[in-house]
This record gives C-alpha cells, sequence and structure tokens, in this order.
C-alpha cells in the first residue's frame, strides 16, 4: 500500500509547515507495516475504556482529513468519544476578513460528531497564533477598537455554536514562558500578546466575562502549556500559572477550568509528585482540570527498535495519566491520534532535527494502535 500523504493545508497554514519532505521520508522506514484493521483494532475503542471507568476520551481532529480519508474517520470512529478541532475554531479559520466569519470547517466537524454521539468542544477564541492581520492592525488602534474586535468575535461565535458546543478554551497560551525558553516573552508573567498591549493584563478577566454574558452556562475553560514537567523552567511558569488563576478567583472572575496542554518531552525529567500537588493546588481553588492536548516528543535520540522506542513513550504517558488521575483529572484529550498527522511531524519547529519522526500518539503511521495506546486503557483501567 502506497501511504497517504501529510493533510493538505488551510490557508496560511502553509509555511509553517516545511517538515512535509522528513513526513514523506519517513514513510520508507514504515513501509512493512499493516494497513489499519478491525482484527488490529478489535472494539472497544480508547473512549470506550475511558469511559467504562468513568474517564473522558477525545482527540484533536482535522476536518479535511474525516472528509477525505476513510481509515483517518475509522479510527476517529472507533477511538476518540470527543472531538477539538485542531484548527477549524481558531480566530483565522472562523474571522478570516472582519466582520465575515466562516464556520464551515467546525460545521463539518460537529455533523459529523453529532451523527455519533461525539460532542467537541471549541479551541480557541483568544489566542496569540491563527490570528489574521487585519485584527492585529485593528487592536493596534487603541483600546476600545480591541475591546469591539475582542466582543464582536466571541459574541458572534458563541451565539453560533451555543446549541453544539458546551466547553471552549476562552483563552489560549497566556502565561510568559520564563527566561531560558526558545522564544523570550515580555519581562511580565502574562505574554506579550496583541491584546495584552492593547488592553493590559485585565484581558483574560475581560475575555472570561464577556464570555459568560454570552453563554451563562458555557464551561469556560483557560489553557496552557508547560508547567508538567521537573523543570526550573516548568517550575516557574506553574507559579505564574497558579497566581493568576489564584487572582482571576479571588476577583470572581467566571473560569470553570483549566487545561493543561501536556506536549511532553521525553528530553525533560518528569515527576508524578511535583505534577499532582500542582493539579491538586489548581483544583483547591474551584476549578476543574482537563489535559487538553497530550502527545509526547521523543529523546533527542531514540531506540533503532521501535517497540523499545515505543515502550519509552508509553511508560512516560502512563506516569503522566496516572498522576493525573490521581490528582483527580477525568478528561484526557490528544493532539490528534495517528502519528503521521501529528504536528510532530508536519510542523518544522516541533519536529525532530535527525531527520526521524516524532512517535507522538496512540495510533502508528498506519492507524494501528501502538504501545502508547495499551499505556492508555492500561491507565484508565487501573486507575482510582
Ligand atoms: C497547532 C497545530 O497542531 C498546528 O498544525 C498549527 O500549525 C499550529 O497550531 N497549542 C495549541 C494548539 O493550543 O492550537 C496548537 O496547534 C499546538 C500548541
Amino acid at each position: 500500500m502506497s501511504p497517504a500523504l501529510p493533510p493538505s493545508l488551510p490557508a496560511g497554514e502553509a509555511t509553517r509547515r516545511t517538515a512535509l519532505s522528513m513526513a514523506l521520508a519517513g514513510m520508507a522506514a514504515t513501509a512493512h507495516a499493516q494497513q489499519a484493521s478491525p482484527e488490529l483494532n478489535p472494539p472497544p475503542g480508547l473512549w470506550q475504556v475511558a469511559r467504562g471507568r468513568g474517564f473522558t476520551f477525545g482527540a484533536a481532529v482535522q476536518a479535511n482529513m474525516l472528509a477525505t480519508d476513510p481509515l483517518y474517520a475509522a479510527a476517529y470512529e472507533r477511538e476518540a468519544g470527543v472531538l477539538v478541532p485542531e484548527f477549524e475554531a481558531k480566530w483565522s479559520s472562523l474571522q478570516p476578513k472582519e466582520g465575515e466569519f466562516d464556520f464551515s470547517g467546525l460545521d463539518a466537524i460537529v455533523n459529523w460528531g453529532q451523527a455519533r454521539g461525539r460532542p467537541v468542544r471549541g479551541h480557541a477564541l483568544v489566542w496569540h497564533e491563527a490570528f489574521p492581520d487585519w485584527a492585529l492592525a485593528a487592536i493596534a488602534e487603541g483600546p476600545q477598537r480591541a475591546r469591539g474586535v475582542m466582543a464582536a468575535h466571541i459574541s458572534r461565535v458563541l451565539n453560533t455554536t451555543r446549541a453544539r458546543i458546551r466547553d471552549w478554551d476562552v483563552v489560549n497560551e497566556i502565561v510568559a514562558d520564563p527566561p531560558g525558553s526558545d522564544t523570550p516573552q515580555a519581562d511580565g508573567e502574562l505574554r506579550n500578546s496583541p491584546f495584552f498591549r492593547a488592553l493590559g493584563p485585565g484581558y483574560i478577566e475581560t475575555a472570561l466575562r464577556m464570555s459568560r454574558e454570552q453563554d451563562p452556562t458555557l464551561r469556560l475553560v483557560l489553557n496552557d502549556y508547560g508547567v508538567e514537567e521537573d523543570t526550573p523552567w516548568a517550575e516557574e511558569k506553574r507559579r505564574r500559572l497558579l497566581n493568576l488563576v489564584r487572582d482571576l478567583v479571588r476577583k470572581r472572575v467566571p473560569l470553570d477550568a483549566v487545561g493543561i496542554q501536556a506536549h511532553l518531552q521525553m528530553r525533560n525529567p518528569f515527576s508524578p509528585a511535583i505534577f499532582g500537588s500542582f493539579l491538586r493546588a489548581l483544583r483547591a481553588e474551584g476549578v476543574s482540570v482537563l489535559i487538553t492536548e497530550l502527545d509526547v516528543r521523543e529523546g533527542d535520540s531514540v531506540p533503532e527498535d521501535y517497540v523499545a522506542r515505543d515502550r519509552l513513550v508509553a511508560d512516560r504517558v502512563a506516569a503522566f495519566i496516572s498522576a493525573s488521575a490521581e490528582a483527580g483529572v477525568r478528561t484526557f484529550l490528544t493532539w490528534g491520534l495517528v502519528d503521521r498527522f501529528s504536528w510532530t511531524v508536519i510542523q518544522a519547529d516541533v519536529a525532530r532535527r535527525d531527520g526521524k519522526l516524532h512517535r507522538a500518539l496512540p495510533l502508528d503511521w498506519e492507524y494501528n494502535r501502538k504501545e502508547m495506546w495499551r499505556a492508555m486503557a492500561r491507565s484508565f483501567n487501573t486507575a482510582a
């Protein structure tokens, strides 16, 4: 069989995805693999395993792949209990021009999910990426215009999706990266984003309050990354995120949950005890915690043997899920499902530099379950 090409790219994404040639190179390595089949992937799917133990499992999905790749659609139908649009609910997809909204991609995912009883969660209303130039320019005109742009987007999107999406990442990636990262931010604890520059730190509160006003029973989520591992950098990012959440709670800003992205990196150590106590501290503020974008970037060198390689990833994921479940997390979402469509192989700045392809997700290049899938199923089954 000749493997399908990685997904076609939404407008504006193409330049970010220059790792396509690396992805193609990796296909040779898996040419011997077996095509996905019911025998290799018998029921129950991961979402059913999770549900049987009181957990929710789902994954980020791409509308164009659902429509064009039957093996991909079958994998999602089998495994994913919740769908998260990987691009289709971002600002540049929903409002590419001021006042001109396009819900077609998101609708496609919601319709596909509804036909199968799988809810969709929204991602993301306010984010500094996937943010069109017109909005950047408008926001730079001043605070009043910035508020107007934010209000128009939030109100149109939430009013359009109200009946079918009950859970949204309202603000995404708002804590600044501590010094020492690849992408230095401003000096403050919050990211120096377009809305931050226009409205100051209060833009977070504004976005959450606007969302609550539009939809009093929507689950409002603050989603962020970099808080999972046992490094001084992550420790500082945890401190900043916890500070922010405490501040919002103290001010009675509407906030229902914190999403932890969980783009794990094997090059960093992981401490279940440290991560677990961070999650407990968050939950002690009265918010739920969701794992929203789980995937694993492998270490700088990896074993030649795929089974040994996949086991390292699986062990990390098992430790991560167990620590999270022990701290009361019930929702686990992966950022994609099938390795070949993962941003960790497609996007240059997260792809490996040695030409190999990250094996970041529960299903392998041929859409079959691998060690990570089994580790997740085991973790759900053995969790309290
Ligand atoms: C990523 C997509 O997976 C990429 O394909 C895209 O080019 C950039 O965005 N954190 C998030 C997600 O909140 O929206 C990002 O998704 C991955 C990091």
